[in-house]
């Protein structure tokens, strides 16, 4: 075994070297606080390993993303969304029998229990619908209670997956003052999700097959991500031994976050002022690389790519297809390509290797499938789910796994002693 040498105070210990199949590696310090009293600071965690995983692939150098071996390029050119989902939970592209199985029951279990209903009245009209999807899939843990025993895996993870677009889509119809409208079992995943935000009881509606692909499309591209802020999460409170559902509610609180999957949000609102202020591209690339504008390119960036995001890439060119078969033409899609090339060719992005990333196209095709743009994350999240289920799965079956609990160097007063309230 390979090993790496730490010197400290004049000593020298040796800690294993951990190679990847892909020939990433890492030194392996989990003796070293043991060994030699230390510990090691890294803010943001950019260097630390929290796992070994065999589920997602990335070579943010390259600009590679491959799920369980597969690139992202063919599963997305060949696959489909619910074939990608039980890729990443149980590791192999299923046969024709485990996908009727799977699709069967992810339909058979779309339905939420109708006193979950009650819980949307509760929730003032501007609510969030992130808001609203993480305090329902949290409160799916009271409804299966079963979900603290581990022979429930399957059932709770069908459940979930079933049952995530059926909220999304209650919680979308609630804000807009609609009647819900039930899933249908006749219907695919994303058709599904789909009637059930956009149908209404007064009229027909057939989902549009070129929306009901775009979807499946941004699906797959949100699948998985390795261990990014919202997945380490997920794991971060799945490691307690909290339950699958609380362990995904707090995962969607992470995504929320506006430099997470709250991004693909923001972009839109970037577009939407740059177009009301004139188009002015230039101003806000300006803006952008000065610190104290407070301002920053949203959907630009990120902590693992350093070349492009390779689903940005799928979703340029899709952005396009989506756009001209719906018949839309959005002023947004061209101020995103200018601003994109200008940026690219400017010093400030190309010295710090900043990109386009997955948020900065899809909402451009969440808008013109007549998504509205606080729905945008609720989309990420609807997508990354099957992610979160196969990381949450893999940590719990990894014999030895232990609960995160990471240290810190303490930088407060030292010990002193307390003072009466009438002497402070
Ligand atoms: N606009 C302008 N400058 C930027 C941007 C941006 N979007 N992103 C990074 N920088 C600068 C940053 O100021 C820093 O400059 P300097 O070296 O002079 O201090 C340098 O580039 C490195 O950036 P960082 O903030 O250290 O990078 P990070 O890895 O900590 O953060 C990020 C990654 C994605 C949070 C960040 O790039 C960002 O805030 N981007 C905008 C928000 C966004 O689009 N988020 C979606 C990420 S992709 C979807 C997902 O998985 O969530």
């Amino acid at each position: 075994m390979k090993t790496s040498k730490i010197q400290l105070n004049g000593e020298v210990h040796e800690f294993p070297i951990v190679v990847g199949t892909e020939g990433e590696t890492g030194i392996d310090i989990s003796k070293l606080r043991n060994q030699l009293g230390v510990i090691t600071i890294d803010s943001g965690y950019g260097n630390t390993g929290s796992c070994q995983s065999s589920i997602t692939f990335i070579n943010g150098e390259k600009g590679i993303l491959r799920f369980r071996g597969y690139s992202i390029e063919e599963l997305a050119e060949k696959s489909s969304f619910i074939e990608v989902s039980y890729l990443l939970i149980f590791g192999h592209l299923p046969d024709k029998k485990e996908l009727e199985d799977f699709m069967h029951d992810l339909t058979h279990h779309s339905l939420i229990h109708e006193d979950m209903k009650k819980f949307y009245e509760g929730f003032p009209p501007s609510a969030h619908p992130m808001t609203v999807l993480s305090s329902m899939v949290n409160s799916l843990s009271a409804y299966y209670p079963e979900a603290e025993y581990k022979d429930d895996q399957y059932l709770n993870i069908v459940r979930l997956l079933a049952k995530l677009k059926t909220i999304a889509a209650f919680s979308y119809k609630k804000s807009i003052g609609q009647a819900y409208v039930y899933p249908q079992n006749r219907l695919s995943y994303c058709a599904d999700m789909l009637n059930m935000m956009f149908a209404v009881q007064s009229t027909s509606y057939e989902v549009p097959k070129v929306l009901e692909e775009a979807l499946d499309l941004l699906l797959i591209l949100h699948a998985d991500h390795e261990q990014n802020c919202s997945t380490s999460t997920v794991r971060m409170v799945g490691s307690s031994e909290a339950n699958l559902f609380a362990s995904i509610a707090a995962g969607i609180n992470a995504l929320s976050g506006a430099l997470h999957g709250g991004a693909n949000q923001r972009v839109i609102q970037m577009l939407e002022r740059i177009k009301n202020d004139g188009n002015n591209y230039k101003k806000y690339v300006e803006m952008a690389k000065d610190k104290d504008s407070g301002f920053k390119l949203m959907g630009f960036g990120h902590r693992v790519y350093k070349n492009f995001d390779p689903r940005a890439r799928i979703l340029k060119a899709s952005a396009d297809r989506v756009l001209s078969e719906l018949g839309v033409k959005d002023p947004l899609l061209d101020i995103a390509k200018n601003l994109e090339e200008i940026a690219l060719k400017d010093e400030f992005f190309i010295e710090r290797k900043l990109y386009p990333n997955v948020d900065f196209y899809s909402g451009i095709i969440y808008r013109a499938m007549g998504i509205p743009t606080n729905m945008f994350t609720v989309m990420f999240a609807l997508g990354r789910l099957p992610g979160w289920i196969a990381q949450w799965k893999e940590m719990r079956e990894t014999p030895g796994a232990r609960i995160y609990r990471p240290r810190q160097i303490y930088t407060g007063e030292n010990l002193r002693s307390y003072t009466p309230i009438d002497k402070r």
